[in-house]
């Protein structure tokens, strides 16, 4: 029997996700994509995901199916139906609320786990505020900022600027347990701790990190999503058209705007995130070498676990149903994390040195 089945293995993210499968001695595993890639020691096998029956074929016999291929927006739930029709428990690297509710939609066999949401963002970033409320248990408001200069692929881009109010609300915050629009206004040239340059922070409130604020009694949340380079920016700026079309073109002209601002430096994205209460502030900081490669380490984490047996039966959210002091300390171990810590100050941390990686 297969252990994990990836499907979109020579990806960005799967082809993180599956070195990490292969490093851990988990197996045997399958890698699948239209053009699959080459992998000692992995089953290879080519399938199109628009094609049910192939699909159902790749999931077959596996414990695990991981989802790394995309665009989310135009596969939506098509391998979860197929994982779910071939028995297998189903991991999916892209999320949120849509996608949860097409895959909480699927009648799955009794027994049967799903996770989706096990990225960077949403994924580990709601993961670290229930890390930091395990060190600070009477913690009252959370800050986040999330961000870096990286490259965007285009798969990526498409969903990236697909994301409409089931993954939150740009400029709101929550006040008073209340998600409040407008709360909060872009800030350009900021100095953000542990940032390696200044930055614009774009405030962003997600619907996953509302409903984890929700679940642990926080009633004041700032997140912001944070950009080093300003060709990203306007590209996010211009806009999104409504059609599948114009997504595919705004994506397009995201990812190029991305290999520009990136042009000659090293990518990095960071995670830093304060939880502030009366007994003091604890920082969640998480330094990596770029979102899909943290993407891929996550998505391969929450596979890790489900296969172990550690998720029960359902649909969840991964930052909803991981240990989160655990998946961490796996995490802060994988080689795309160049620092992983939380510390009660964060303007101790050093910053990102470029001769320290
Ligand atoms: N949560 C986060 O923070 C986060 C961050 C980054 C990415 N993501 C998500 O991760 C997913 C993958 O992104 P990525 O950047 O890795 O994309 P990518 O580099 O373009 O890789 C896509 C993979 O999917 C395969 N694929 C595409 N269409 C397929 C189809 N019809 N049938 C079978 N395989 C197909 C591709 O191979 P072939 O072309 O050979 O088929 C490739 O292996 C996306 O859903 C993206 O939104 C999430």
């Amino acid at each position: 029997m297969t252990a994990v089945a990836v499907l979109g293995a020579s990806g960005a993210v799967g082809r993180v996700a599956l070195d990490l499968l292969r490093s851990w001695g988990v197996g045997p595993l399958r890698a699948g994509a239209r053009r699959p890639p080459d992998a000692d020691g992995v089953e290879q096998v080519a399938v199109d995901a628009r094609d049910p029956a192939a699909l159902v074929r790749f999931c077959a016999d596996a414990r695990v199916v991981l989802n790394c291929a995309g665009p989310a927006v135009d596969l939506t739930d098509a391998v979860a139906r197929a994982a779910a029709q071939a028995g297998a428990d189903y991991v999916d690297a892209a999320g949120d609320d849509a996608l949860y509710a097409a895959v909480a939609a699927v009648p799955a066999a009794v027994g049967r786990v799903a996770v989706v949401s096990a990225g960077m963002m949403p994924g580990l970033s709601g993961l670290l505020p229930r890390l930091l409320a395990v060190h600070l248990p009477d913690g009252e408001r959370l800050t986040g900022h999330v961000g870096g200069r990286d490259r965007f692929t285009r798969t990526a881009a498409v969903d990236y600027v697909s994301a409409d109010e089931s993954f939150g609300w740009p400029a709101a915050a929550l006040r008073d347990g209340q998600v409040v629009p407008g709360a909060l206004r872009p800030c350009a040239d900021v100095t953000v701790p542990t940032f390696p340059e200044p930055v614009t922070a774009q405030p962003y409130l997600g619907t996953e990190t509302a409903r984890i604020a929700a679940g642990l009694g926080l009633r004041q949340v700032d997140w912001y999503s944070v950009f080093a380079g300003e060709r990203v920016l306007a590209a996010l700026r211009s806009g999104t058209p409504p059609d599948a079309d114009g997504k595919h073109r705004a994506g397009e002209l995201l990812h190029r705007a991305a290999e520009l601002d990136l042009f000659g430096q090293r990518p990095y994205q960071h995670l830093v995130v304060t939880l502030d209460g009366a007994s003091g502030t604890r920082t969640a900081v998480v330094h990596s070498t770029g979102a899909s490669d943290l993407t891929g380490t996550f998505a391969a984490l929450t596979a890790r676990a489900v296969l172990a047996g550690t998720v029960p039966a359902g649909v969840w959210h991964a930052a909803e149903v991981l240990d989160p002091v655990v998946t961490f300390t796996e995490l802060a171990a994988a080689p795309s994390v160049l620092f992983a810590s939380v510390v009660a100050d964060v303007t101790a941390v050093d910053r990102y040195e470029e001769d320290v990686i």
